[in-house]
C-alpha cells in the first residue's frame, strides 16, 4: 500500500525575542520559576505587520522549497490555527493567495494545539482516496494577540510562530504515514479556551483571551497523551522500543517528559525546542518535525511517533515511517 509522505517541512518565526527576564518586569514571576514548571527560557513575538497567514506563507514557501513542489501543484491546503486573521475568510485564503497556490481549495481546522494533527490527518484521507495529489499543511498562530499579559498563570506560557509540511502520496511500500487517531472531550471546554470577545460590565470589551485551568490541563494530557500514542502504535503494528523520534506538540517540558517515561521511551528520542519557543499551539508540531528534519536527525525508514493536545480538549497521536 502506497501510503502519505511527507515531501518536506519549514517554519517561521518571528525574531523578536522575549526572555524570562523581560516577563519578570511585566508579572510576579521569576525565570526558575518558569524553567522549572514549564521547560521555557524564552518565547517568539509577531511583529505588528505579522499575523497568522504571513507567518504561515513563509512557513509554506520553505516547505514548498524543501520538496522542490511548485505552488501550483498543490490541490489542497489545511490551515490549523485558533488566531486567524479574520472571523472569515479562513486565513488558508490568505495563504493560498500569497503564495500563488490558484489550484488548491483551502480551509482552516479549529483544533486548537492539536490543529496541525488534525489537519495532517484530514489531508491524508485525501490524499489515500485519490482525490488529490498534493497538500499543504500547516499550523500558525499569533498567541500574543490573545494572551492576557496581565496573568501570570498563562502568558510565560505562549509564543508565535508557524510550521508546515508538503505531502504526497509515497513510492515506496511500506514508508509513510502508518496511522492517526484523533479524539475530542467536549465536556472538557470550560478548562481551557479563549472566550470570544464581548461587552461586559459598563461596557468595557471582555473575553478574548486565553483562560486556563493549568493543573486540570495537566493531569488531562498527562493521562490521555500515552494512550493516543499506544493506540496509533497498535494500529500501526508498531511496539514503543521501535520508535527512533518523537516529535511532540511542545506545551510544557514537564508533560512531554512524563508521557515519555510512560511509554517508556528515552527523552533523547524526543526533539524538544519549548526552550526557546514556548508553547505554539498548532504551529508547534510541524515546527518541531521541520527542526529535526534540517538537522539531518530523520533517516530513511525511522519511526516517528507524533502527538499533540489542545483545547476542546482534542487530542491525537500519529505514526509515520521516515
Ligand atoms: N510565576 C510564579 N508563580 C506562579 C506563576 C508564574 N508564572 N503561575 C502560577 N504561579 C503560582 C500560583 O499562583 C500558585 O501559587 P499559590 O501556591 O500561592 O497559590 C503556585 O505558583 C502553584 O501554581 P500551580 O498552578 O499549582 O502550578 P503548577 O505546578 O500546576 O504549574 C502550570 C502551573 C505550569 C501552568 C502547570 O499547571 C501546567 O503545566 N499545566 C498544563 C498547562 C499547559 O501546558 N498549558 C498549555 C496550553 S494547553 C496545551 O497546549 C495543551
Amino acid at each position: 500500500m502506497l501510503r502519505t509522505v511527507i515531501l518536506g517541512t519549514g517554519s517561521y518565526s518571528p525574531s523578536r525575542v522575549l526572555t524570562n527576564s523581560d516577563l519578570e518586569k511585566m508579572v510576579a514571576t521569576s525565570g526558575p520559576w518558569i524553567v522549572s514548571r514549564t521547560g521555557i527560557e524564552e518565547r517568539r513575538v509577531a511583529a505588528p505587520e505579522e499575523s497568522t497567514a504571513t507567518m504561515a506563507a513563509a512557513a509554506a514557501r520553505n516547505a514548498l522549497a524543501l520538496a522542490g513542489v511548485d505552488p501550483l501543484e498543490i490541490d489542497m491546503i489545511i490551515l490549523g490555527t485558533v488566531t486567524g486573521d479574520a472571523m472569515t475568510p479562513a486565513s488558508a485564503a490568505y495563504v493560498q493567495a500569497a503564495i500563488g497556490a490558484a489550484n488548491a481549495f483551502a480551509f482552516d481546522v479549529s483544533a486548537a494545539c492539536a490543529g496541525s494533527l488534525y489537519a495532517l490527518s484530514i489531508a491524508d484521507q485525501f490524499l489515500q482516496s485519490g482525490k488529490i495529489r498534493r497538500a499543504l499543511v500547516i499550523g500558525a498562530e499569533t498567541l500574543s494577540r490573545v494572551t492576557d499579559w496581565t496573568n501570570r498563570e498563562t502568558c510565560v506560557l505562549f509564543g508565535d510562530g508557524a510550521g508546515a509540511m508538503v505531502l504526497g502520496r509515497g513510492e515506496e511500500e511500506g514508508r509513510g504515514l502508518l496511522a492517526t487517531s484523533l479524539r475530542t472531550d467536549g465536556s472538557l471546554t470550560g478548562i481551557l479556551g479563549i472566550p470570544r470577545p464581548s461587552a461586559g460590565a459598563e461596557g468595557v470589551l471582555e473575553g478574548g483571551k486565553i483562560k486556563m485551568k493549568g493543573r486540570e490541563v495537566y493531569k488531562f494530557a498527562t493521562r490521555v497523551l500515552p494512550e493516543i500514542v499506544g493506540e496509533a502504535l497498535a494500529q500501526a503494528g508498531v511496539s514503543p522500543s521501535e520508535i527512533d523520534h518523537v516529535i511532540a506538540h511542545q506545551a510544557n517540558a514537564r508533560i512531554i517528559e512524563s508521557v515519555l517515561a510512560n511509554l517508556g521511551v528515552p527523552v533523547e528520542k524526543c526533539w524538544m525546542n519549548i526552550a526557546r519557543f514556548g508553547n505554539t499551539s498548532s504551529a508547534s508540531l510541524p515546527i518541531t518535525l521541520d527542526e529535526a528534519n534540517r538537522a539531518g536527525r530523520l533517516k530513511k525508514g525511522d519511526v516517528i511517533a507524533m502527538m499533540a493536545i489542545g483545547a476542546g480538549m482534542t487530542w491525537g497521536g500519529a505514526v509515520m515511517r521516515w
